[in-house]
């Protein structure tokens, strides 16, 4: 969407896959809290999104959602105004039929004009746009008139389109929002995480800065998976150029999760300015080589072991996308922080543990 947001992918947190309905106000201005303390701010981690289960059930007499009396009884106007003190934005979630998927709160389908300018109204900053309790009209079409009731507020405002991939909206998301989502649901499983990775991976030519295909929010940090898995989920997700959105509670890290999510050097390959997503470029059964573009010449590859045993992987030049196997590299290894000592032409092996990977930077030299 041309609004110009999500020139790189976004970053910050939503509260659905920790927290689900269990939600306040204290939580959100806490997470905020907890973003600059942690330091995630700094890197990059900007939107505090609030997801479902922030309303009344009804709309007041004048047709407006009410955020929940009881568990943000301030109001959502006085959560941004706090949210924007800490230099951060704040997030809100609707949905595009006639309830939300908890069935907790009204839907927004005929009443989008007038719930975008609730949202700008109170500093809204980035909107998730769900898809449940729909009326069978056709997604572009409920979609694109939250999409352009955003745009007539004036207030720039993310739109980020949750049709979950059932009407593959990477075809026309980039039309009408900043993000769409193309797969269902990820859960806090290595072999759900893969699966959502893996229906996204399938729309990378239609990534662009501006519109991203967003294969739902992360996990790390949330118990599930171990932490190599964790580590694979979150170099899918920064080389995929998803949101980054982090998933957990941020108020209490454990060392090996703001480790992961603090990897600047995995940050940047997502945040890299040409947006180009990688792709998978050569699979030998359970062992994956992804690759993509970045800035500058170089390419960032992926040896993506979900095999339970160790093995050894090689990314060859020509499946990756360096046009000649002449050309020689420095070899960065952004999970480890080391360049390799020696320069690397044609191909790279490297030993990957079991259901791990390793993620290279490959800068060209000349000469
Ligand atoms: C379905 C979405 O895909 C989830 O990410 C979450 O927003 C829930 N709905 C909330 O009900």
């Amino acid at each position: 969407l041309r609004n110009d947001l999500g020139l790189t992918p976004p970053m910050g947190w939503n509260s659905w896959n920790h927290f689900h309905c269990q939600i306040n106000e204290k939580i959100i201005r806490e997470t905020a809290d907890a973003l600059v303390s942690s330091g995630l701010a700094k890197l990059g981690y900007q939107y505090v999104n609030i997801d479902d289960c922030w309303g009344e059930s009804s709309r007041d007499y004048k047709g407006n959602l009410v955020a929940n009396r009881t568990t943000f009884p301030s109001g959502i106007k006085a959560l941004a105004d706090y949210v924007h003190s800490k230099g951060l934005k704040l997030g809100i979630y609707a949905d595009s039929g006639y309830r939300t998927c908890t069935g907790k709160m009204p839907g927004s389908i005929g009443h989008e004009k007038q719930d975008a300018t609730t949202f700008a109204s109170w500093g809204i900053d980035y909107l998730k746009y769900d898809n449940c309790y729909n009326d069978d009209t056709r997604p572009t079409i409920r979609y694109k008139a939250m999409s352009n009731a955003l745009q007539e507020t004036g207030r720039p405002i993310f739109f980020s389109i949750c049709e979950w991939g059932d009407m593959h909206p990477a075809l026309w998301g980039a039309n009408l929002g900043n993000s769409w989502r193309t797969t269902d649901d990820i859960s806090d499983s290595w072999d759900r995480m893969l699966k959502v990775a893996d229906l996204n991976e399938v729309y990378a030519d239609y990534a662009k800065p501006g519109g991203w295909n967003d294969p739902d929010m992360l996990e790390v940090g949330n118990g599930g998976m171990k932490y190599s898995e964790y580590v694979v989920h979150f170099s899918i997700w920064a080389i995929s150029k998803a949101p980054l959105l982090l998933g957990c509670d941020v108020r209490n890290l454990s060392n090996e999760t703001l480790q992961i999510i603090s990897n600047e050097e995995v940050i940047a390959v997502n945040q890299d300015p040409l947006g180009v997503q990688a792709k998978k470029v050569r699979m030998e059964g359970e062992r994956e080589i992804w690759a993509g573009p970045l800035s500058g010449d170089r390419i960032v590859v992926l040896l993506e072991n979900r095999k339970p045993w160790s093995s050894k992987m090689t990314a060859h030049w020509d499946d990756i996308g360096f046009n000649s196997t002449n050309t020689v590299v420095e070899a960065r290894d952004i999970w480890e922080h080391t360049t390799l000592a020696t320069r690397v032409q044609g191909k790279l092996t490297a030993n990957v543990e079991a259901r791990a990977c390793k993620m290279f930077v490959l800068t060209p030299l000349t000469n």
